[in-house]
Order: C-alpha cells, then sequence, then structure tokens
C-alpha cells in the first residue's frame, strides 16, 4: 500500500471502523456528531468494509452498528440531498448501493440498533438478516416528510417483514415508533436494555459463527430466495440445497459428533 493510499484508507476506516473477534466482524457507522447520517463517504467505506469482510475468512459473521450512543443512522445525508440533481440520484441507485451489498454479504449479518435508526438507517437494518434493538431505539421511515419516498429498499423490505398494512402506515406517515412497537409489529427479533446490546448482538453472532459456514450459507440463500420465488420454486430450490449440505464434510462431522456425543469440529468444508 503506497502511503497515499495508506493514508486514504486511514480516513475510511474512521468513518466505518471494523474490530474482528472470535469470528465475529463488528461494524460500527462512525459520525455520531451526524447521529451516523449515511453519506456518500459513509457509504463507500461501508461498501469497502463488507468486501474486506466477506474475503476474511477469520470472519464467520458480521454485526453493524452506530458510533455513540444516540443513533445507528438517521438516514441519509440530507445535506447532500440539496444540491444532488434527480439524474446523479438515480446513477448512485444503479451501481452497488450500501443496502444491496448489506443484502448480499454472504454470511450472516446482524444489525445492533442502539438509537435512531430512520430512513435510510432503517433500510440498512432491513437489509441485515436479523435486528436486535435498545429499548432506545426509534424506528422510522420518514422521507415522506421531506418530500421523498424510502430509495434504499423500504417500500419492498419493511412490506415484506412486517407487512403491508404497518409499512404503509409508517410510510404514508413518516411517524416514529419505540423499540417495543417495532418488536410488536415484527420489524425487530428481540430488544434488550441498552447496556446489554453488543453483548447480546456478539454472542448471538459468536454462536452462529460456531455453526458450519457450509450450512449458514445456504441457509441464507434459502431464505432469501423465500422472499422472491413462489412456494413450488422454493422448496425445490431448498431441496436442492439440503442436497449440498448432506454431501458436506460438515454433514459427516455433524452426524458423527452427535453420535459421538461430542460438539462438532465444523471445517467449512
Ligand atoms: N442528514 C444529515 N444530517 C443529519 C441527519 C440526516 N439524516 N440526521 C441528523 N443530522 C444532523 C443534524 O443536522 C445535526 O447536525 P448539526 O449539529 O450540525 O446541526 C445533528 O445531526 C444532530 O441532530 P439533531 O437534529 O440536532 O438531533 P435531535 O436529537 O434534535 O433530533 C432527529 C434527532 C433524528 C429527530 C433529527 O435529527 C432528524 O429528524 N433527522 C432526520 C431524520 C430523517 O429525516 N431521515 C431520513 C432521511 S431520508
Amino acid at each position: 500500500m503506497s502511503q497515499e493510499e495508506g493514508v486514504l484508507r486511514m480516513a475510511v476506516d474512521q468513518l466505518v471502523f471494523s474490530e474482528v473477534a472470535d469470528g465475529v466482524a463488528t461494524l460500527t457507522i462512525n459520525r455520531p456528531d451526524k447521529l451516523n447520517a449515511l453519506n456518500t463517504a459513509v457509504r463507500l467505506a461501508f461498501i469497502a468494509a463488507l468486501g474486506r469482510l466477506e474475503e476474511d475468512p477469520d470472519v464467520r459473521v458480521g454485526i453493524v452498528t452506530g458510533g455513540g450512543t444516540k443513533a445507528f443512522a438517521a438516514g441519509s445525508d440530507i445535506a447532500e440531498f440539496e444540491h444532488r440533481t434527480a439524474v446523479e440520484q438515480f446513477t448512485a441507485f444503479r451501481g452497488e448501493t450500501i443496502y444491496s451489498a448489506t443484502a448480499a454479504f454472504r454470511k450472516p449479518i446482524i444489525a445492533a440498533i442502539n438509537g435512531f435508526c430512520l430512513g435510510g438507517g432503517c433500510e440498512l437494518a432491513l437489509a441485515c438478516d436479523v435486528r436486535i434493538a435498545a429499548t432506545t431505539a426509534r424506528f422510522g421511515q420518514p422521507e415522506v416528510n421531506l418530500g421523498l419516498i424510502p430509495g434504499g429498499g423500504g417500500t419492498q423490505r419493511l412490506a415484506r417483514l412486517v407487512g403491508v398494512g404497518q409499512a404503509f402506515k409508517l410510510i404514508y406517515s413518516g411517524d416514529m415508533i419505540s423499540a417495543e412497537e417495532a418488536l410488536r409489529i415484527g420489524l425487530v427479533e428481540e430488544v434488550v436494555p441498552p447496556d446489554e446490546l453488543m453483548p447480546r448482538a456478539r454472542a448471538l453472532a459468536a454462536a452462529i459463527g460456531r455453526k458450519s459456514p457450509v450450512t449458514l450459507r445456504l441457509i441464507k440463500e434459502a431464505i432469501q430466495a423465500s422472499l422472491e420465488t413462489p412456494l413450488a420454486e422454493g422448496l425445490r430450490l431448498e431441496t436442492s440445497l439440503f442436497g449440498v449440505a448432506f454431501a458436506s464434510e460438515d454433514k459427516r462431522e455433524g452426524v458423527r459428533a452427535f453420535l459421538e456425543k461430542r460438539p462438532p469440529a465444523f471445517k467449512g468444508q
């Protein structure tokens, strides 16, 4: 890496920093003075960091969270909207986005939501596989208040996760809801006190990370496909992926370990 590339990499790493421990990578969006609003630099840093984690064999599971105590991410950076043309915005959406990169991440990924989770922040959480929220988190799709609609998957992933009626209500009103309400409607899977958020997210990630990476990948592919395919096609895919799992060395190890009454040592083969 040249000196210039090194300086650039350091700047990028400050915006979105990643730590890896025990197979779990935590990606922190680090712009707390702007409530971790997603500007172009943060988006690029996030996509680059995700790419590195995807290639890192030591990383089994990812966690996404927000720096500071107030926000996961309070949405797209509204200041950037002021002078951007519709064509520029359209072009940005056509390429790889923070949302598409997160959804396409080939390993399990958990959103640990520590505060405001609005607009693009909520859409980023929706692109993750599992969402754990602090009791202090607040959720919403407030784009309607800016004369906009969600553009990072909000109209699609939110409706699939919580149902069309709740998605209409949130997106039409632009209102914020509490973590408790988000749990009730199925927007998050768990709610914990703020100081338990990262320990709980890490414990879940570590537990998932002890499973076979082969099966984790097959599970992700199968469940993601369920959102897009008719049932009969999805069931056919599941049967094929089951066959792939059945042929893996990790299946042999898992079955043998059960019969020998010992924990399995999965190798990802
Ligand atoms: N884009 C750009 N800047 C943002 C932002 C966003 N989405 N959300 C917050 N900020 C900035 C604020 O402008 C402020 O910056 P400043 O200190 O330089 O003035 C800073 O973050 C802190 O936010 P502030 O509004 O002072 O905090 P608050 O606690 O009073 O209010 C919110 C919190 C989340 C209710 C409020 O910031 C908000 O409504 N943000 C926009 C949410 C939104 O519409 N998101 C969807 C975008 S498409």
